[in-house]
């Protein structure tokens, strides 16, 4: 990783995650995952740090996870359970889906994958009016990640997290604010600004308060989401090293339509 494809900005008490591989859509590496995952871990113990935010570029949030990687993993075969929750990307998911203090995230232009997914554990969301949320998991074959399986049919009702999820076709700002995935929707050149904006309001409450107060709104089902996420995580590997899988990535680095009628 180029040191600046994360950058790690912290300011008035908010930590600010920036994407900033935009050559490549944003695309995540393993060695991005494994940098944001230090950055939370960092701000979580920090009690300079009382609010954390995710933002990408005005154009683009996340093309989701390196396709290139995906390639490479799909090559090495499906990786054991242990061997699952060693990897960066599963270390940043229990770290989001976990960290106690508030997550905001800013969203503008596509955020695909991981990128979308990540949002289910945010508390604030606020989208460009450009953002378009996409979960292709499918069409790459593979599957839901991030206990998306669980907390997207809760939040969209089951027919839409199937559309979402089965489809993978993308829903643009205003749907994703129909459903509450998002918390508004601005124009992208203001996107940025409301984030920081919101963080710092939340920065300026006593954080004792707020950690109680997220802690009690997710207790309800915090096991279930880490229990999904591991069983998710066995799934995702296993297909990863499948034909599907293989398929669409090489189709997807050669820039050509996969073909999956041997799949
Ligand atoms: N992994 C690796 N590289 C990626 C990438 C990804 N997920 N997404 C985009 N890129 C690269 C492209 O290969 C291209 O590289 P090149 O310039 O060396 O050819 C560059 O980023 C620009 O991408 P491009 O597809 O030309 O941009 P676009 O504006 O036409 O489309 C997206 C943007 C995000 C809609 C499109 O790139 C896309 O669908 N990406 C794949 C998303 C995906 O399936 N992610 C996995 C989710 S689990």
């Amino acid at each position: 990783m180029s040191m600046q494809d994360i950058l790690v900005h912290t300011e008035a008490g908010v930590s600010t995650i920036t994407f900033n591989r935009v050559d490549k859509k944003n695309s995540i590496t393993e060695a991005m995952y494994a940098a944001m995952a230090d950055a939370l871990d960092a701000a979580g113990q920090d009690a300079a740090v009382r609010c954390v935010v995710f933002q990408g570029d005005m154009a683009i949030f996340s093309a989701g996870n390196d396709i290139a990687d995906f390639l490479q993993q799909s090559a090495q075969g499906a990786a054991s359970a242990a061997a699952v929750g060693e990897r960066p990307v599963w270390r940043f998911l229990r770290a989001i889906a976990s960290f106690p203090k508030p997550l905001v995230a800013a969203v503008c232009g596509p955020a695909v994958g991981i990128g979308t997914t990540l949002l289910l554990h945010c508390d604030l969301v606020y989208a460009g009016d450009n953002a378009a949320f996409s979960l292709p998991f499918v069409n790459l074959g593979l599957c839901p990640e991030a206990a998306s399986s669980l907390l997207l049919p809760q939040m969209l009702g089951y027919h839409r997290a199937a559309e979402a999820l089965l489809l993978g076709e993308p829903f643009l700002a205003e749907a994703a604010l129909e459903v509450g995935l998002v918390n508004r929707v601005v124009p992208p050149s203001e996107c940025n600004a409301l984030a920081q904006a919101q963080a710092r309001k939340l920065a300026a409450k006593p954080l004792t308060a707020l950690i109680e107060t997220k802690r009690l709104m997710k207790a309800g089902q915090a096991a279930q989401v880490a229990a999904r996420m591991q069983e998710e995580g066995v799934s995702f590997t296993r297909l990863m090293a499948g034909p599907a899988a293989k398929e669409a990535f090489t189709a997807f680095m050669h820039k050509r339509h996969p073909d999956f009628s041997q799949c």
